[in-house]
């Protein structure tokens, strides 16, 4: 058992423990040179699950956990998990994203791997103690902000292949700025594939990222730093890129594939989605195929691909490659990558109205 050194009940009616950390690691934080994903901040949400029900949140240290080498989570994949971020405004109000649709996502997924889902009032409540005792890690300024992953792990140990029957549901926090992933070139995939039809491609389960990564590697090792998924039955349709929904713009008329069993229903594409409808954007949801971008690539009509997700917001690219071949597109000035970038942003940064009631405050 670890000790509490402090603790305190915040909230009778959802009775969740709070364990302060004794002290701060921010000092020892460089800010300005932050790594994706690298440094985690001072405390961290842990909530068990047994004998068929959900028990209090604790927000504790950020720390250890510890688990039979037997846990199910290790042998059988019983995992998953979101991405959402917090942002601070000029007046140091915290705000979240469309955090309702994390929510949802998360015990989808959970849902797809046999894992109980979560109480939603726990997880709004134990999630905005967490951002207000660590609320000095997320820094104010136009792409700074606090990246939130929540995730759920079969924990029972036996390696008997069934689901658990104990689950641990953990949010932990990662300070991140704004980045620049440099010039992103994709390879169009001919062979390997994310989803199938009838799998977990639509859930945030951590085998679909597990299995993108050699794939990915071979991508690399021909000077590409993504991979576009092409649906797996015949890799004719364009469906995801990297971690990201994927869009593309030819002429004025933005493209992006339906989501389905294989594709994650992003919180980034269907904002874009409602910007584009707003902004009197042509938008086209139905599938895309490689040969009519091939050809409005020959054409000259592609102007844009770019990705769009949580951690880069949205990720332009400038080029791509298939059956050997590579192209280049173009690189045009007011570009809706960077429109719906900016307008996306705003609304996160509480710096332009948000008619679409997307933005969540965390009240003191
Ligand atoms: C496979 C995949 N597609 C799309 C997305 C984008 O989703 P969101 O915009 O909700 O971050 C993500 C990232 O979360 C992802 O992992």
């Amino acid at each position: 058992m670890q000790s509490k050194p402090f603790t305190m009940k915040q909230d009778p009616s959802t009775d969740i423990d709070i364990v302060k950390a004794t002290s701060s690691k921010i000092e020892s934080v460089d800010f300005e040179n932050l790594k994706f994903g690298h440094i985690f901040t001072d405390h961290m949400m842990e909530c068990d699950y047994e004998d068929g029900a959900w028990k209090a949140p604790v927000i504790r240290p950020y720390g250890n956990i510890s688990l039979e080498p037997s846990a199910k989570v290790f042998h059988y994949g019983q995992a998953v998990f979101e991405g959402m971020k917090a942002y601070k405004d000029e007046d140091d109000k915290i705000w979240l994203f469309r955090p309702d649709e994390n929510f949802r996502r998360i015990n989808l997924s959970s849902k797809r791997l046999a894992i109980p889902e979560f109480p939603e009032e726990y997880f709004f409540s134990s999630l905005e103690e967490l951002l207000k005792l660590d609320r000095e890690w997320i820094k104010k300024g136009f792409g700074n902000s606090l990246y939130i992953r929540p995730f759920v792990i079969a924990t029972e140990a036996g390696v008997q292949a069934s689901p658990g029957n104990k689950y641990k549901f953990m949010i932990i926090c990662s300070p991140a700025k704004s980045y620049y992933t440099g010039e992103v070139r994709v390879q169009i995939s001919e062979k390997y594939s994310r989803a199938a039809d009838g799998g977990v491609g639509a859930a945030k389960a951590a085998g679909n990222y597990g299995a993108q990564f050699y794939p990915t590697n071979l991508a690399k090792e021909s000077g590409f730093q993504q991979i576009i998924w092409t649906d797996a039955s015949t890799h004719d349709f364009l469906e995801e890129a990297g971690t990201m929904n994927v869009f593309f713009r030819i002429n004025d008329t933005l493209l992006t594939a339906p989501v389905n069993d294989r594709i994650l229903d992003g919180v980034t594409r269907k904002s874009i989605l409602a910007l584009a409808e707003k902004n009197g954007i042509n938008a086209e949801v139905r599938r895309v195929t490689v040969k009519e971008v091939l050809e409005a690539q020959q054409q000259g009509t592609l102007k844009e691909i770019f990705g769009a997700g949580t951690a880069a917001v949205i990720n332009p690219i400038q080029g791509f490659g298939y059956k050997g071949e590579r192209y280049e597109l173009p690189g045009i000035e007011n570009s809706y990558a960077s429109l719906f970038k900016d307008k996306l942003m705003k609304i996160q940064y509480n710096l332009a109205e948000d008619p679409f009631g997307w933005r969540y405050l965390v009240k003191e």
